[in-house]
């Protein structure tokens, strides 16, 4: 145990400050098992992975990341127990009320992704008003996926720009165009997409953005996910070789 947190606290140090990937996204996942490993409910699981976001998303923006994704429902996750479907959701509640009373003090931006249609009028209540704080802000942005899914974000990007073509938009677009039509338009895609929990799969997980993201998987449960592990997984990206299809050296690494 000691040797391991020795490893840990090395890996922090480790950090190249100035390498740190500039868009970080996560797939929230382990907080059932975590539950039932402690003989709790699996809801007990979802609070105390809603608060490691919170500790896991400061500790990001301390470090000077800008922009935080993590995968929070997705548009499977309608296929559970009603009660624990009810539960995330007032979780969801929560978490936006607690957002919304701190985003402007702490300079922190919230943006919700995913089809907000089948949620309560109350959480899209709540949405609204991250949105409209959200003018007020600049900074540290976190992307909170809910009702989210790869497959749904592309069908709907198609569905926008197929109506555009109807419309009399020239049948021409890019990638790069293309990618103005997804939730995450104007950021950059994801240098890091990290995935605790053990599973070595992106359920459906940002799929257009993942083209060149680098994939970081752990067998530690969300709410283990500690900022040392953090530092982990950023050392782990710090030595991989991005090279986009090139060659070493030669027009690759961008970070
Ligand atoms: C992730 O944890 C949270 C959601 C998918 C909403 P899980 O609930 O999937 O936890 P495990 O994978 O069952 O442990
Ligand atoms: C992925 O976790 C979705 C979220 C973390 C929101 P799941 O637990 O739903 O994924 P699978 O079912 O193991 O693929
Ligand atoms: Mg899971």
């Amino acid at each position: 145990m000691i040797g391991s947190r020795k490893k840990q606290e090395e890996a922090g140090k480790q950090l190249d400050r100035s390498r740190l990937p500039r868009h970080v996204a996560i797939i929230l996942d382990g907080n059932g098992r975590w539950a039932q490993k402690r003989s709790l409910p699996r809801t007990a699981g979802h609070l105390s992975g809603a608060e490691n976001f919170r500790t896991i998303a400061n500790y990001c923006k301390a470090l000077g990341i800008s922009y935080l994704t993590v995968y929070a429902f997705s548009t499977e996750n309608w296929n559970r127990p009603a009660s624990e479907v009810s539960a995330i959701m007032g979780l969801l509640d929560r978490y936006l009320r607690e957002a919304i009373r701190d985003m402007v003090r702490d300079q922190n931006r919230l943006v919700v992704f995913g089809d907000l249609t089948p949620l309560s009028p109350e959480t899209r209540k709540l949405i609204e008003e991250t949105r409209d704080l959200d003018k007020q802000i600049q900074g540290f942005q976190a992307n909170l996926c809910i009702n989210y899914g790869g497959r749904d974000e592309i069908l709907r990007a198609a569905r926008r720009y197929a109506q555009e073509v109807r419309e009399g938009r020239e049948n021409d677009i890019t990638a790069e165009e293309f990618s103005e039509y997804m939730y995450t338009a104007g950021l950059p895609d994801p240098d890091l997409i990290i995935r605790p929990g053990g599973e070595l799969r992106l359920s459906n997980f940002l799929l257009w953005q993942c083209a060149y993201s680098e994939l970081y998987f752990t067998d530690v449960l969300w709410p283990d996910f500690t900022t040392a592990e953090m530092d982990k997984a950023l050392l782990a990206f710090q030595n991989r070789d991005r090279r986009y299809g090139g060659i070493h050296g030669v027009g690759g690494s961008e970070v």
